[in-house]
């Protein structure tokens, strides 16, 4: 088909770029801020752990003076919860001065801060309590801290995000101290700790708007856009369900408070299905997002699952026994984009959500990793540029067409500890000189595509 402009670009897009506190700030243990479940994780041999990172909580008025610099529009980062509440339940001052001098910076520089609540972390404490997200405690403890977050900055941000990647954020044992030696009842426990997550988003949203009625709020998802190995009906049956059980579960109940028929019956025949209490329905359907956040990598891949059998040697939610993620032979792979490089599937993951959910989207996380090298200051990363623009050209196009995508923000600012692997792999547009091991002077370089996206911000996105 042909491509005609539908519509006039607007000139309010927010060209915004990302970062997460457990992967920016560093200070993990400073000024009052308590343990998150990150801190006690076992870090690899030879990666780096959380005490500096990019040393963003000593270097954030540079940070943000180059994010001016670099022309954004909006910053998305998150609040580290046990920074706010080191033990949970009572408010460490100091973390929330800490947030709100970084959102006061931002204001000043013309750029709208976007926080995160929950990204991938949560205190330590109420692991240790009782046993985090497992626990239906979880869900007024996190509902206590956003609305400690909403009063606090009532009236200054437009828009809030309550969790980062469910998906992930659920899955991963070591994000959420579900260490479980049985696989089965890990695999249980996980579909209730989201069912948890997702009742207490649902909460956080209309407590929002009893607090601020002006400001919006969204989730953020790890879209999983899934292509059938082959036109086998086996695949493409396969490639259905596993969208279902990995995307459109949580983003049904975030927007219409209840998981799809077929995920149900997946569920029960898993005897994975959560235990509901009397309430929940009604406060499943007492809110809804205001928009739609979209993390995309890449697609996946699946096909049938001939023996039927589930690989427990997966992280639980891609563990099924309908289908068997594999590789895309017809997308070029690198070391670390191992699900191959995959621009078109941003359109149409774009596509698909809004045709399910008619919700505005914001792109909150797209971006390409790799080893970069420091060579006389300067990083030519010209395999980012050239992934970052094929996305965004995806990205306009489908905003041409009248799809309401009011943001672009690539993963990530500035370069972070990556979430399993360290400092070795790479998003940044901004490179910070230290390696795993060795801390160094955490100096700031902009990258090659620093300047590049400089460029397509200042143009508004025109030819790019
Ligand atoms: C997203 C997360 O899943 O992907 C980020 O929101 C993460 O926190 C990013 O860093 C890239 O993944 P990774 O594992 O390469 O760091």
């Amino acid at each position: 088909m042909l491509h005609k402009k539908l519509v006039k670009f607007d000139n309010d897009f927010l060209w915004g770029a990302s970062t997460s506190a457990y992967q920016v700030e560093g200070a993990n243990l400073v000024d009052g801020k308590g343990p998150s479940c990150q801190d006690v994780k076992e870090v690899p041999e030879g990666t780096s752990d959380l005490t500096v990172c990019a040393d963003h909580y000593h270097h954030f008025k540079e940070d943000i003076l180059l994010m001016k610099e670099l022309g954004l529009k909006a910053y998305r980062f998150s609040f580290c919860w046990a920074r706010i509440m080191p033990d949970g339940h009572h408010v460490n001052q100091e973390g929330l001065e800490f947030y709100d001098q970084i959102i006061q910076l931002c204001l000043e520089n013309d750029i709208e801060p976007i926080p995160t609540l929950y990204h991938f972390e949560m205190p330590q404490a109420l692991v240790d309590e009782f046993g985090g997200w497992k626990s239906r405690k979880c869900i007024d403890a996190f509902v206590e801290y956003a609305k400690i977050c909403f009063q606090k900055w009532q009236g200054t941000i437009k828009h809030w995000v309550t969790i980062n990647e469910q998906l992930i954020a659920m899955a991963a044992s070591d994000l959420n101290g579900n260490h479980e030696n049985d696989k089965v009842l890990q695999t249980k426990n996980m579909y209730q700790m989201s069912y948890h997550a997702s009742l207490a988003e649902k909460k956080v949203m209309k407590l929002l708007k009893e607090i601020d009625v002006n400001a919006k709020i969204g989730v953020v998802n790890a879209v999983q856009n899934v292509y059938p190995y082959s036109s086998s009906p086996e695949d493409v049956l396969a490639a259905m369900d596993a969208e279902e059980l990995m995307m459109y579960m949580l983003l049904d109940m975030s927007v219409k408070g209840s998981y799809s028929f077929r995920v149900k019956s997946i569920l029960k025949n898993m005897d994975c299905y959560p235990v509901q209490e009397k309430g929940d329905d009604e406060i499943l359907k007492s809110s809804k997002p205001d928009f739609i956040g979209i993390n995309y990598y890449s697609s996946i891949c699946v096909k049938e699952n001939k023996e039927h059998r589930i690989n427990y040697q997966l992280p639980p939610f891609f563990r099924s026994s309908m289908f068997e993620v594999c590789p895309n032979e017809h997308l070029k792979k690198t070391k670390w984009m191992s699900n191959g490089i995959d621009p078109l599937g941003i359109r149409s993951i774009i596509y698909k959500i809004y045709n399910r959910y008619a919700l505005p989207i914001i792109i909150t996380e797209n971006g390409m990793a790799y080893s970069d090298v420091l060579e006389n200051n300067r990083v030519h990363d010209t395999y980012r540029i050239e992934y970052l623009s094929a996305h965004i050209k995806e990205v306009l196009r489908a905003k041409e067409e009248g799809y309401p995508v009011f943001g672009y923000c690539p993963w990530s600012f500035i370069d972070v500890v990556s979430s399993h692997q360290g400092f070795s792999k790479r998003y940044g547009l901004v490179y910070v000189n230290r390696t795993d091991q060795d801390i160094m002077d955490c100096k700031r370089y902009k990258k090659d595509s620093f300047y590049w996206y400089k460029e397509i911000i200042e143009r508004n996105g025109e030819n790019i």
